[in-house]
């Protein structure tokens, strides 16, 4: 440098640092998506993208604030970038489809702050769905262990779009969702929140969850997602409702720390699915390709299921309790149970098990599960407490040895059920033996819970420490050879694919909310748009008895007639359905109940017929291995007429297809279990009309 003059010198300054303003820019394989990177004025990395040639997102800054209140976003100079195509295919261990394509291209970009020397990348992934991008931290002399004041990632939206969102909560997403303007988000903010549980956290600021769906004047639709939420906490985002700006909002700890980071770690990838059509964004596996493949070496004990169970009956109102006993004093690991009086109306008692080991059975179901089967249930709302269930010790009217017994006998596996009032830190202790327990006693499969405020105390269920508990269950569930259904865990991204015994979560509003009268009619018209965007819920559908006066003391109704109940099997994907209705109403109506009965629950292929957020969906499955078709079509409040073409059959031949369809006088409110049931012979050339009564559905099977 000595011996270059002053003016040349100015020239290579100018140059050099203009040069990492130069956008780089990336486009999917079709050609659809574009995505352009540059440094800001600033040094800001900064990302933007559109679709067929509009913009989806406006020039969006990036990067991180470091407690406590470093700048780890701005001042960052390109060290390199290179670009990458990727086209591959991978079978999941059960799906809506057998094999998925990952194609895809690449921008990875190397960044390093001047000042500080701290290096941070980026990774752009852009699929003919939408986009992917994540930050890396490479290990490296000046950065090793650093706590996150929040990620600043934006997402600049074009205009104030219909949003279908949930207010930000930290410990909870059952709530209903609301269908409103970005701009209205904040005046009905209020009123939101109070419709959700009673134990709940809500975000400080203007915040709403992902998955978000967002709609454009334009019809353009938008989710808003993350894909591979590892050891960091759940994001949120923070709505600037004037200028259509989200941003991120990660979900703090007790004291406000947003993410413990090591170097040599990424974070979750945010995604972005985007298209004109609807159907499209029901269709992608844009977040499970953003995950790793399978961790699992054997996979070959993880089985889709569809199960029956001691449930429903807790809702009803019939009295059915959990609890066995009504005595208020019990000490986990020391009361004596079989001292106790037992209050009369235990659900998991010997005798009623097999009742429903006997009906799974005798219909083909292959598994029940059964809820109360352990002591501590007495205490189940003592939020505080650090210790309120024993997952070794079961009540004494459940025989452990004879169920199992008796259900392997009969073909039936029991499923596990391990609800921990959120106390993570004892779940955490007594693990080890719980899944011993289970390995010892026949059980395969665990339904968690996480009802109510954490231990350890101030800890979030969507935070760090919890995104973190959840996985190790997981994995230490699959040690063990058992699979995971997580209930109130944060809400699933994908991360089914790298462990596929997490085989579903519920982390939305599911049937349990009908006997709280919590359901809208268009509620499933919507949550495949959103919540199952990230993995399979366990939605439990199947309730035929809708009206639960009849139980006695809950005046509930179902928002649904008997036949969408049965096209939600199809529509709610999910390698883990339960027909939940009490057992006697399936008895009632046998011929409605064979369709849950053949209907399948893994996939080859999956075909969204119709589908409009908030209105309708028809979708159309082949199961696996078998040539056999289900359909499912739903519709919100609105009677319509679904139009379902067949040309997915294979050509040139005759099918009996069996429609399990609303009756002409069947509404929701008035006549929901008005059926009729008929056959007829398709082809590939068949093109049905049918008519959906109000919250009404229409369920077929062709074979
Ligand atoms: C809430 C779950 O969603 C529900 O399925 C379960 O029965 C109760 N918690 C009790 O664990
Ligand atoms: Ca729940």
């Amino acid at each position: 440098m000595r011996h270059l003059n002053r003016p040349l010198l100015a020239l290579l300054v100018g140059l050099l640092t203009a040069l990492p303003t130069v956008a780089q820019t990336l486009r999917s394989p079709n050609g659809q998506f574009e995505l352009r990177f540059r440094l800001t004025e600033d040094r800001t990395p900064a990302y933007s993208l559109f679709y067929k040639g509009q913009a989806v997102v406006e020039e969006s800054r990036m990067g991180f604030r470091i407690l406590p209140n470093i700048d780890y976003s701005s001042g960052f100079r390109i060290l390199s970038h290179t670009e990458r195509t990727s086209d591959t295919e991978w079978t999941p261990v059960w799906g809506q489809y057998s094999r998925i394509r990952d194609h895809h291209n690449e921008l990875s970009v190397e960044l390093e702050q001047e000042k500080s020397q701290r290096r941070l990348h980026l990774r752009f992934r852009l699929f003919d769905d939408g986009l992917g991008f994540r930050y890396e931290f490479p290990t490296q002399p000046h950065l090793r262990h650093f706590n996150l004041a929040e990620e600043l990632t934006e997402f600049r939206l074009t205009g104030d779009h219909t949003a279908f969102w949930l207010p930000a909560d930290y410990d909870t997403n059952e709530f209903p969702t609301t269908t409103s303007r970005l701009s209205e988000v904040a005046e009905r903010m209020p009123a939101v929140r109070e419709e959700g549980l009673a134990c709940k956290s809500p975000s400080p600021t203007l915040a709403v969850q992902t998955p978000l769906l967002l709609k454009t004047a334009e019809g353009l639709y938008i989710s808003l997602h993350e894909a591979a939420l590892v050891d960091y906490p759940a994001m949120h985002l923070n709505l600037d409702d004037r200028r259509f700006v989200l941003s991120t909002h990660l979900t703090p700890d007790k004291n406000g720390v947003k993410g413990y980071l090591q170097t040599g770690s990424v974070s979750p990838w945010r995604t972005l699915i985007v298209s004109d059509d609807a159907r499209d964004l029901l269709a992608s596996s844009l977040i499970l390709n953003l995950n790793e493949p399978c961790a699992l070496e054997d996979t070959s004990w993880i089985h889709p299921t569809k199960y029956v169970g001691v449930w429903w009956e807790y809702f009803t109102g019939g009295g059915s309790t959990w609890a066995y006993t009504d005595t208020q004093d019990i000490r986990i690991g020391e009361t004596d149970y079989s001292q106790l009086p037992p209050n009369g109306h235990h659900g998991a008692n010997t005798a009623h098990v097999k009742e429903y080991i006997d009906f799974a059975a005798r219909h083909g179901f292959d598994a029940v599960l059964v809820e109360g089967w352990n002591e501590g249930w007495e205490d189940n709302w003592a939020y505080a407490k650090e210790r309120i269930y024993s997952f070794t010790r079961a009540y004494p009217d459940f025989d452990v040895e004879e169920l199992h017994r008796y259900a392997k006998a009969k073909g039936v596996k029991i499923i596990m059920h391990h609800e921990t009032t959120s106390s993570a830190l004892d779940y955490e202790r007594q693990l080890a033996d719980a899944f011993r327990f289970m390995n010892a006693h026949g059980y395969d499969a665990v339904k968690t819970g996480y009802v109510g405020p954490l231990i350890p105390r101030s800890e979030h269920h969507d935070g760090q420490w919890m995104v973190n508990h959840y996985l190790h269950v997981a994995k230490e569930a699959a040690r063990h050879r058992i699979m995971v259904n997580s209930h109130e865990a944060v809400r699933p991204t994908g991360l089914c694919r790298t462990y596929p015994n997490w085989i579903a979560q519920e982390s939305a509003r599911g049937t349990e909310f009908e006997s709280f009268n919590g359901n809208r009619p268009d509620h499933t018209t919507i949550l495949p748009f959103t919540r199952l965007m990230g993995g399979p819920m366990d939605y439990t559908p199947g309730i035929f008895e809708g009206d639960l006066s009849v139980y006695g003391s809950n005046p509930a109704r179902l928002s649904t007639t008997l036949a969408k109940q049965l096209a939600l099997y199809v529509t709610m994907y999910s390698p883990l359905q339960m027909a939940a209705d009490l057992y006697p109403n399936y008895e009632r109506y046998p011929d409605a109940f064979q369709f849950i009965k053949d209907v399948a629950v893994d996939w080859d292929d999956t075909k969204v017929l119709e589908a409009e957020p908030g209105d309708y969906i028809t979708i159309a499955r082949k199961a696996k291995g078998k040539e056999e078709w289900y359909v499912g079509g739903i519709t919100d409040e609105n009677a319509r007429t679904a139009v379902i073409d067949l040309s997915f059959l294979p050509a040139g031949r005759t099918f009996e297809a069996t429609l399990y369809a609303d009756a002409k006088d069947a509404h929701w409110q008035t006549n929901p279990k008005a059926y009729v049931i008929t056959r007829k012979k398709v082809t590939a050339k068949t093109v049905l009309r049918q008519r959906l009564a109000p919250s009404g559905g229409v369920a077929i099977s062709i074979r």
